[in-house]
């Protein structure tokens, strides 16, 4: 577009183009200056440059060779991260942990996973906010999580299910948030990249699934497969 419309404005397409649509590369050059559109697309350009690079570091850093995987049962990680999650302290009150009732059908004597302790907890903890915040939002009547655990022999990996009871996404919100930046949040509340680093977190730091179903006023479940 800039160079169409600037940069290489004199090019003989252009030109003509502009002939055909009864007017003049100097009269567009001049609109162009007036209103400011040089401009525009520089900084169009830079921001877009500073999102990729702040992403690709956050990716390289989570792609950490060095750290180390440690075995773990997930049913005693998700415990912990429940209890993070209800003293989550949260300035905006866009929601309270406490009013959530938390239902466990836990599977138990699972093997264990072998897993990033923290990386993991980090990915439940956003799924509990994501799910606290939507509720909330929508106003959700006896708002409820259930979290459900497993075994898949077949596959060697265990598997959790998160699910609430709020207002569910339609197919085009739901397609779209493992997406890096994408929200439906006001400005200063979501930043949209909880998904798209837990999605990373899971599937590229340890090999394993993460997937969604949804449906509007119905609510949502997310399923993660961890390896053993
Ligand atoms: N449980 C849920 N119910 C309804 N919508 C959800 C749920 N979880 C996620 N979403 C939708 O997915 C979007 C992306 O979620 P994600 O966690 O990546 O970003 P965010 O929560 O908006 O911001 P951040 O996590 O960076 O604070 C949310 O804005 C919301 O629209
Ligand atoms: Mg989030």
């Amino acid at each position: 577009m800039s160079n169409r419309l600037y940069k290489k404005i004199d090019m003989p397409g252009n030109i003509k183009a502009a002939e055909e649509a009864g007017t003049s590369i100097e009269s567009i050059k001049r609109f162009m200056t007036l209103r400011n559109i040089p401009k525009m697309f520089e900084s169009i350009n830079s921001s877009g440059k500073r999102a990729a690079e702040i992403v690709s570091n956050m990716l390289s850093f989570s792609r950490d060779e060095h750290a180390r995987k440690t075995s773990h049962n997930i049913n005693e990680l998700i415990e912990k991260t429940i209890e993070l999650a209800s003293t989550d302290y949260n300035v905006h009150k866009q929601y309270d942990f406490k009013k959530i009732q938390i239902q466990k059908e836990f599977t138990h004597n699972l093997p264990l996973i072998s897993c990033e302790e923290s990386k993991i907890q980090q990915v439940l903890l956003n799924i509990f906010r994501n799910g606290a915040q939507a509720m909330q939002e929508a106003h959700t009547e006896n708002p409820t999580i259930i979290i459900r655990t497993m075994f898949n022999s077949e596959k060697k990996m265990n598997y959790v299910e998160i699910e609430d009871n709020g207002p569910g996404m339609t197919n085009t919100i739901k397609k779209r948030i493992f997406e890096p930046f994408f929200t439906t949040k006001e400005n200063g509340i979501g930043t949209g990249l909880g998904l798209s680093v837990s999605y990373f977190i899971i599937t590229e730091n340890h090999k394993g699934e993460m997937s969604v179903i949804s449906e509007v006023d119905i609510g949502t479940r997310f399923i993660i497969g961890l390896p053993l």
